[in-house]
């Protein structure tokens, strides 16, 4: 199984760089994925185009794990065995999609950071609500399942638990972006829809730098225990694996494939509440090191991005499908993807072994 994936990928490879010359060629900024169809060992035609950011690794090994033909796509940080798609160039996602009829698709590319949407609105909102337009309709004609990765932000935090019909009420751009681009489009779409959104609060995994994400570039701040520093104690967060979104996506889109009535709007959440001072501390417990020199801040500062206070959601549709996907506890899995960065690597085997 392991053989026929990897084989796959190298053609894929082999057809980016055709790709992407052709496009080159046609003067456009950005580079096209390519399709084909793949067969598992099994003989299952199953093919996916992964369009992820920093969890892409732990996604398309979870799906390839399963026996899953994976296409991982991506832009600015495209690798050999990524294909390059920029998702705001139509013909692209067009090309994509014609070219590998995927029959899944999970769109999780977008601009998350709430700040950097409230300065480069439009960029962002090119990326967050037209191409996931786009990709909601060109998916829907091909008739791809897609699954689209959403975010707690949609809700306002004023009441939690949010669940999934709760009326969204974004704070901020970023939120809004999400909730136009990807959830209120399917109403518009004029072919039926084969779709599903998955909420999930701030995410971390794996990283290859910890300020790829908000929980792992708080190492920063744990680390520089020399000078004090302030951190959020208001808002109330829901720390999440990326393995864990990653195995849920695939669970529910194999369960998706079986049964057309799984549709519609689904929340994944840990269940550990911390601030952003408290995941701090826990990281420092976790790796003994000093947390005297974090300061709780109890107030949000008045000059940054409006976000919810607390946006805890109700998972409960996603329970009733018995997935059987238990988020894993935040020290254990923070300090996986921590320890690459300490000083020293050993640390690992002394401290869990
Ligand atoms: N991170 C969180 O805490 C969090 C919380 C809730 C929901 N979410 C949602 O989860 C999803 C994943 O977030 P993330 O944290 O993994 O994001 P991220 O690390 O910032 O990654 C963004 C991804 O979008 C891709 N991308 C950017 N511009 C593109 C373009 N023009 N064409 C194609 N791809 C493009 C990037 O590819 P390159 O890197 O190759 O350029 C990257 O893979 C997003 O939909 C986000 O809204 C995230």
């Amino acid at each position: 199984m392991m053989t026929n994936i990897k084989r796959a990928t190298e053609q894929e490879t082999q057809k980016s760089q055709r790709v992407q010359y052709r496009s080159d060629s046609q003067r456009r900024t950005n580079t096209v994925l390519q399709p084909r169809r793949g067969t598992t060992a099994d003989g299952s035609s199953t093919e996916i185009i992964q369009i992820i950011c920093q969890s892409i690794n732990q996604s398309c090994r979870e799906f390839q794990n399963s026996g899953w033909l994976v296409i991982g796509t991506g832009y600015r940080r495209a690798r050999p065995r990524l294909l390059r798609c920029d998702l705001t160039d139509e013909d692209a996602i067009r090309g994509l999609l014609q070219e590998y009829k995927p029959d899944v698709i999970i769109h999780c590319a977008a601009e998350r950071r709430p700040d950097v949407v409230e300065r480069h609105t439009e960029a962002a909102v090119n990326l967050n609500v037209h191409a996931t337009s786009t990709l909601a309709k060109e998916a829907a004609i091909s008739g791809a399942f897609l699954l689209y990765i959403s975010t707690d932000y949609v809700f306002d935090g004023r009441n939690p638990p949010y669940g999934e019909d709760d009326s969204p009420n974004p704070l901020n751009v970023y939120g809004r972006s999400k909730l136009e681009g990807g959830e209120r489009h399917y109403d518009t779409v004029q072919v039926p829809v084969c779709a599903a959104v998955l909420r999930v609060p701030v995410l971390f995994g794996e990283v290859e730098s910890v300020s790829e994400s908000a929980v792992t570039s708080l190492w920063l701040k744990v680390q520089g225990a020399t000078e004090s520093c302030t951190l959020d104690h208001c808002q109330q967060r829901f720390p999440t694996h990326t393995r864990d979104v990653a195995a849920v996506c695939r669970k529910l889109c194999e369960r998706a494939r079986q049964d057309p009535s799984i549709r519609g709007i689904f929340h994944f959440s840990a269940k550990e509440q911390m601030t952003k001072y408290e995941m701090a501390v826990a990281i420092a417990q976790a790796f003994s090191l000093p947390s005297n020199h974090l300061i709780p801040l109890t107030e949000q500062p008045a000059a940054s991005t409006l976000r919810p206070i607390n946006s805890q959601l109700n998972c409960s549709r996603l329970e009733l499908l018995n997935l059987s996907v238990e988020p894993r506890p935040f020290t254990s899995a923070i300090s996986d993807c921590l320890w690459p960065f300490t000083p020293d690597k050993r640390w690992r085997q002394t401290v869990f072994h």
